[in-house]
Formats: structure tokens, C-alpha cells, sequence
């Protein structure tokens, strides 16, 4: 607990309409519309060209050739059959890379991006199976992938950590979790816990998981006069262009990487050692080079969530109030990042207990660099905790939904702050209501429908709010009455460039057909990453500083010959392609006017992301409340999930059309969490097992029901536009929701991930 934390009185809220902030925060307009993807047209039609795809003369291509030992050095590369196979430009080894220095890693300096921070390719070590050992270059992709093929490594294998249960023996605590300390305590749990008349005390565990964006992992680059050209899929521009910049010891500036759009990237779209070996290459071979990863290469090369084990333990007295919450455990993780699976996160922000102890330990393991994906530790995190609280619910014989209300917290539990906002209750009363769950049986193995057994489960999704601050956009208005945004940001899929079209339309007073986004370039303002599901946020308060600062601008070009003359910031408003005074309907002034008396074509300016002060006065979470219903064959013991809602509260909803797609593809992505998705290591030799989709099964259209998506929309006075970001809550409580329902359809508990046929047989 801090003493630190200050009342929301004492620092007035900086988006409301009453702090004079953010007017806009409170008026409709194209925000909260459903505006169709912009974007959208040109992906159906084939038209947006991905990173794989840029049109490049003398272009060449690559293929990894990676190690199959988990440690120890190379003790034979030959490389001569691939060098002489047809087509073949270079074959790149430790021998001939040129010298690049490690990556710098995300979260060890705001700026950095690196997964890891191993040097890449220069000498023969290993250490990890997977790890990149030879880049083939050739003419075509085919003859690059069939001179990899001929590339003979011989290895001398030294002992490596990979088994989970010996590395947690030994393990440790992580210097920090996310900024965080490692371990929070209020009060004395485990003395809260004997005396506790209900007690549970529960190990969950959860697999890896692997990225499986649409589109694959896929750098196109090139040098020209020592500058140097890349184009991406990545979620981070700057971020990336700094950590290749360090990697390579050149200027940022002699940088310039194009993004424009990105197929998925959940955590994953950063840079990883195929960047600095294509780079590399491209020196070498001094021709472009394009490396596009395999999906195998993806499951070796680029890392995704790490392996967890999970104690919860919950002491309850007879009211359903908690004594004590324990939520403790430990995540596989390598020496060379910085990723711990903050899985604890739920359980610092959810319910009331007299006592709290959350402590998150690493197990060093060597492998591929974990990183972050969807909801990284919440998603897994909300499993353990939320199947814990249906156990504890079961055991004082309340309905769930009615358990939590009983520990809902007047103030942030671990921190003591107060919530931004918050209306969990609702979410649930709201679900509730719309899903049926009056209809659930109380006792588990009551319903069954033929040979299916019929069952409903819910639990909470929770996401922490993230701004980020220093991102930058520029506006630009021009005579002819239109308006560009010209930001580094990115478009995953997710909206972006539409809901800012909308964002900037409201904020100009133009219709969305007069803004035009430009993002995806790092020659665009410089912008923060895509993660963190801040994106939203971080744009819309840079935008509205440079709103503030284009207003002022053009109050002065106005000048004394306008109906607009006399007026402060404050007492005007954008409306119609113009200004005009917040009273006076007759008192407005087009730009173009504006614009054409001041002699100019055009006025244009920047905006910044301040310091998220409201975090450090809030507790702002986003929350939701996730419904299903499965059926579970009481002879094969297959699960289908028959229907799924969730009931959101995550601020105001700026479009209600790409919110709903963002939760709905969440939830789905939390049903593979559930009963599908496992990255297989084996831990004999560190190999990954399944690499492939045909092995690794995410769900598809018959895993799928409909799912139903609602929201409070109720916005949160302390976030601009008062919207807190919705990317990775979707995905959070669904593994414990489907959980909770297979208990409720068959009385077993399954506690470990993902829940599959013969863990009910
Ligand atoms: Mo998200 S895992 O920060 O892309």
C-alpha cells in the first residue's frame, strides 16, 4: 500500500468536460458511429501491399537454416553444397556475418525493442534449438529453401535447462514486472488462510502458446549509399528503427522502415533476429533481400507466451467476503529477456480481501525469447485466478456472478487508489441478463441433452489501461477545406486509421471524407508502440494537443477581420469545415476563409502524448464479464462451446463496429487458449514439436459459435476521449470462463490448459 496516491480531488481530471480539457470527450459526432474499415476495400481487393509483397528490382530472397540443439557450440558448418546449389547469391554463417552488436531489449529502456538480448549469428554458439545457424540467399525463394536444405551442421551439445519443474526448483524473482515490483503483500495471508472457515488452495498451469498471425513474420530491405530501407510488419516503428540503428551502429535517421499494414500481431510484430540477419544479408549480397518466415520458422525464431504454474489460494468467511488472496507462481523464461508473464496483474486490481500476496517468479529455461501476446499474463493469469474464485464460489454455495459482487472493492485493493471507473457489477448484471443465466443449473452434471452435458461458466476480463507518452501526430488543414494526420502509427487490423479518421473529424469539425491518415512510416511524426492496447489513447490526447495548438494558430491567422475575432480557445469549437463560437451560432468562419485572407495554402500542427499523470492518480482498468455455454460429450468427452457473450466496460466506444470485431476476435483467441493452443517443447532436447498449424490448432469456423459482444460505453472521465483501449481484453477470462462451464456441465475441474478430451476421460 502507498501513502502516496492522491484523491481525485486533489488533481482535477485532465480529459473531462469540466476540466475544460477535452469538450469533445461528451459530444457525438462520427465518434461512436460504426464507420466501415477504411482500409478495408483495398485488403479484400488484394490492393494493400504487405511487407512480403513490395515490387523490388534485383530482389533476392532468403532462407534460415536453424539449430536443433538446445546449447553448445558448432562444431562442422558446410555450407559448399548450398554455395554451388542453383541460383545461390551468398550463404551467410558466424564466419561471414558481418559484426552486429546485441539488440537492446524492450522494457530495459523505453526506446528499445529487442526480444532478446543475445548477439545474432556472430560466433558458434547456441542457445536455443531454433536458433538461426546460416542465411541462404538465392535468385527465387525456391532455391533458396533447397539450398538451405543442404547446409550440414554438426554440434557439440552442452547441458541446457529445459525441464519447467527443475528450472522452478532453482528459480528467481524478476527484477521488475512490467515496472512492477515482483511481489505485493497486505497483510498476513498465509495466517488468514488457516483460520479462514472456507478455504481452497489450487495449482493451475498453463502451456506455451505461439504466434499465429495471419500473416507471417516478413522483412523486405535494402542499402542504397549506406541508408538503409526496410519494409515491415511490425507494431513498433521508432522502437524498431532505434533497436536496428544500435544494432547495426548506424544513424537512426539513415533509417526509414514502411508499415503500412500489418496481417495481426498480438505482441509478436517486433524485431527479431530475422531483421538484423536480412539486413546483414542485403550488405553481403549487396542486392535487396526478402525474408519471409516459414510458419515453422515462426515457431522457432520468434517467441510467443511461456509456460506458467499458478498457485491461488482463497480464505472466505460464510457472507462470501475474502480473509485472503493469494495469487503466486512461476513463468519459464530465458536469461536473455525481460518478459516474467505478468499473470499476477488481475489479482493486484479485482477483489476485496483482508489480505493480499501476489508474487511472480521466472524459471530460466533455454529457448526462443518469450514475448508478449494478447494480453500477456492477464490472459493467463485470469484463468488461474477466475476458475480459483468459481471453486471458492462452489464451496460457499453462491452463485458465481453473486460471489464476486460480494468482493467487489470500494478502492484498488493492493494500491489503495480509486478507480477511474469502474462497472464490473454492470457488466456482469448487463451479461447476465442476455445470456440467460438465470437458466444455469446450480449443481454441476445437472443438465445434459441427450449424450451432451450442458453447462455455463463465467468470469471476469480484465486489462489494464496504458498511455503512453511522447508520441507525436501532425495535423495539417489544408485551403481546399481537408485535413491530413500524419503519425507513425500503426494498423494491425484492429481500426486504427479508421476510428483516428473519426477521432480527427469530430475534433476538425470536417466529415470522415475530408481527413486523410497517413501512418505506418517511420517518416511520419515519431509515435509509440502499438502495445499495451495504448494505441488509442496515446493518439487521441496527441491529437488533441495538436488540436489545441492548430486552434490557436488559426485564431491568430483569423486575425481582427473575422466574426471570429475577440474570441479565446476556449469560447470556440470546430464545426462545418470551420471555427465558430461555442454560443453564437451565426459567429463562423470556414478554414478555407481563414486560410484564403491569410494568403496561405495550408496551417498545420504537432501534438504530443503527455505524461500519463491519471495512472499515477487512478486505478484504471478496463473490465468485462465473459459468458459460455459448452457441450461436452459424456461418452468422448469433446467440448464444443455453444454460445458466448461478452459484457465489456471498457470506456466509451469510439466505433462500436471495429470494437465489436476487436473483443469478438479476442474471444476466439481465448477459446484456443481454452481447449486447443500448445506450443509442445520437448524437454529432452528443447525442440518444439508442433510447429505448424496443422499441429498447433487455433480455432477455426466449426470451434466457433456465434459470439455475442455488448458494452457499458459508459466513458471514463480520466482517459482522453474517455475510451481506455480494448485490444487484448477480449481474450482475458475466456479460458476460465470455458472452464468454469465444463465443471458446470460435468463436475470436473480440469486446472490445467488447454482443456482437452482425454484430461475428461
Ligand atoms: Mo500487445 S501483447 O501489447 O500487442
Amino acid at each position: 500500500m502507498t501513502n502516496l496516491q492522491k484523491t481525485p480531488e486533489q488533481t482535477p481530471a485532465r480529459w473531462t468536460p469540466d476540466g475544460g480539457r477535452d469538450p469533445l470527450a461528451g459530444r457525438h459526432g462520427a465518434i461512436g458511429t460504426s464507420l466501415p474499415r477504411i482500409d478495408g476495400p483495398l485488403k479484400v481487393r488484394g490492393q494493400a501491399r504487405f511487407a512480403a509483397e513490395v515490387p523490388v528490382d534485383r530482389l533476392t530472397y532468403a532462407a534460415l537454416v536453424t539449430s536443433t540443439i538446445a546449447r553448445g557450440v558448432i562444431a562442422t558448418l558446410d555450407t559448399a553444397a548450398a554455395e554451388a546449389a542453383p541460383g545461390v547469391v551468398l550463404v551467410m554463417t558466424h564466419r561471414n556475418a558481418p559484426r552486429m552488436a546485441p539488440p537492446a531489449v524492450i522494457m530495459t529502456d523505453p526506446r528499445a525493442a529487442g526480444a532478446s538480448s543475445l548477439p545474432v549469428m556472430q560466433d558458434a554458439s547456441i542457445h536455443w534449438n531454433g536458433e538461426p545457424v546460416a542465411v541462404v540467399v538465392a535468385e527465387t525463394q525456391e532455391q533458396a529453401d533447397h539450398a538451405a536444405s543442404l547446409v550440414r551442421v554438426t554440434y557439440r551439445e552442452e547441458p541446457a535447462s529445459l525441464s519447467f519443474e527443475q528450472a522452478i526448483a532453482v528459480g528467481r524473482h524478476p527484477d521488475t514486472v512490467l515496472g512492477e515490483p515482483a511481489v505485493i503483500e497486505t497483510g498476513d495471508t498465509e495466517t488468514a488462510l488457516s483460520a479462514a472457515p472456507h478455504r481452497i488452495d489450487r495449482v493451475y498451469r498453463t502451456p506455451r502458446h505461439s504466434h499465429s498471425a495471419i500473416e507471417p513474420h516478413a522483412v523486405t530491405v535494402w542499402w542504397e549509399n549506406g541508408d538503409l530501407v526496410v519494409h515491415d510488419a511490425t507494431q513498433m516503428l521508432h522502437m524498431t528503427r532505434y533497436t536496428i540503428a544500435g544494432v547495426f551502429g548506424i544513424d537512426e535517421e539513415r533509417i526509414r522502415i514502411h508499415s503500412p499494414y500489418v496481417g495481426g500481431g498480438f505482441g509478436s510484430k517486433g524485431p527479431w533476429s530475422h531483421h538484423y540477419l536480412a539486413i546483414a544479408a542485403a550488405k553481403l549480397a549487396g542486392r535487396p533481400v526478402r525474408l519471409a518466415l516459414s510458419r515453422a520458422d515462426i515457431f522457432r525464431v520468434v517467441g510467443g507466451r511461456t509456460t506458467t504454474e499458478q498457485r491461488v489460494a482463497l480464505g472466505a468467511r460464510d457472507d462470501g467476503t475474502l480473509t485472503a488472496l493469494v495469487h503466486a507462481g512461476t513463468a519459464a523464461m530465458t536469461t536473455h529477456n525481460n518478459c516474467p508473464e505478468q499473470f499476477t496483474f488481475p489479482a493486484r486490481h479485482l477483489y476485496a480481501a483482508d489480505s493480499i500476496r501476489v508474487e511472480q517468479r521466472v524459471a530460466d529455461i533455454d529457448m526462443v525469447a518469450n514475448t508478449f501476446m494478447r494480453a500477456p499474463g492477464e490472459s493467463v493469469g485470469s484463468f488461474a485466478l477466475e476458475c480459483a474464485i468459481d471453486e471458492m464460489a462452489g464451496e460457499l454455495g453462491l452463485d458465481p456472478i453473486e460471489f464476486r459482487r460480494r468482493i467487489e472493492p470500494e478502492t484498488d485493493p493492493t494500491s489503495g487508489r480509486p478507480f477511474s471507473s469502474r462497472h464490473l457489477v454492470k457488466a456482469y448484471a448487463d451479461g447476465a441478463e442476455r445470456f440467460g443465466w438465470s437458466r444455469r443449473a446450480a449443481s454441476p452434471g445437472a443438465l445434459r441433452n441427450g449424450d451432451w452435458l450442458v453447462g455455463m461458466g463465467v468470469a471476469t476480463a480484465t486489462y489494464p489501461y496504458y498511455r503512453m507518452p511522447g508520441g507525436r501526430v501532425r495535423i495539417t488543414l489544408s485551403r481546399d477545406g481537408r485535413a491530413t494526420v500524419a503519425v507513425a502509427a500503426h494498423e494491425m487490423g484492429m481500426g486504427t486509421a479508421t476510428v483516428h479518421t473519426q477521432v480527427l473529424a469530430d475534433r476538425l469539425g470536417l466529415s470522415v471524407d475530408h481527413v486523410d491518415f497517413q501512418h505506418g512510416d517511420t517518416a511520419l511524426p515519431a509515435f509509440t508502440m502499438a502495445g499495451g492496447s495504448s494505441q488509442t489513447a496515446t493518439l487521441a490526447a496527441a491529437a488533441h494537443e495538436a488540436t489545441a495548438a492548430l486552434l490557436e494558430e488559426l485564431l491568430r491567422l483569423a486575425g481582427n477581420d473575422s466574426p471570429l475575432a475577440g474570441l479565446t480557445a476556449d469560447e470556440v469549437e470546430a464545426r462545418d469545415g470551420g471555427l465558430g463560437h461555442r454560443g453564437a451560432r451565426d459567429r463562423f468562419e470556414s478554414y478555407a476563409s481563414i486560410l484564403g485572407r491569410a494568403g496561405r495554402d495550408a496551417v498545420g500542427a504537432e501534438g504530443e502524448s503527455p505524461m500519463p499523470t491519471e495512472t499515477q492518480t487512478f486505478s484504471m482498468h478496463s473490465y468485462g464479464a465473459q459468458f459460455c455455454e459448452v457441450r461436452v460429450h459424456a461418452v468422448t468427452g469433446e467440448i464444443r462451446v455453444s454460445r458466448f457473450l461478452g459484457s465489456f466496460d471498457c470506456g466509451r466506444i469510439l466505433n462500436p463496429g471495429t470494437a465489436a470485431s476487436q473483443f469478438r476476435g479476442g474471444i476466439i483467441m481465448g477459446l484456443g487458449l481454452a481447449l486447443t493452443e500448445e506450443t509442445q517443447f520437448d524437454e529432452r532436447n528443447g525442440r518444439i514439436m508442433n510447429p505448424s498449424l496443422a499441429e498447433y490448432h487455433v480455432p477455426v469456423h466449426m470451434d466457433v459459435p456465434e459470439i455475442d459482444v455488448i458494452f457499458t460505453d459508459i466513458p471514463d472521465p480520466h482517459a482522453p476521449l474517455g475510451a481506455r483501449g480494448i485490444g487484448e481484453i477480449g481474450i482475458t477470462g475466456v479460458g476460465a470462463a470455458v472452464a468454469n462451464a465444463v465443471h458446470n456441465a460435468t463436475g470436473r475441474r480440469i486446472r490445467e490448459l488447454p482443456i482437452t478430451l482425454d484430461k475428461l476421460l
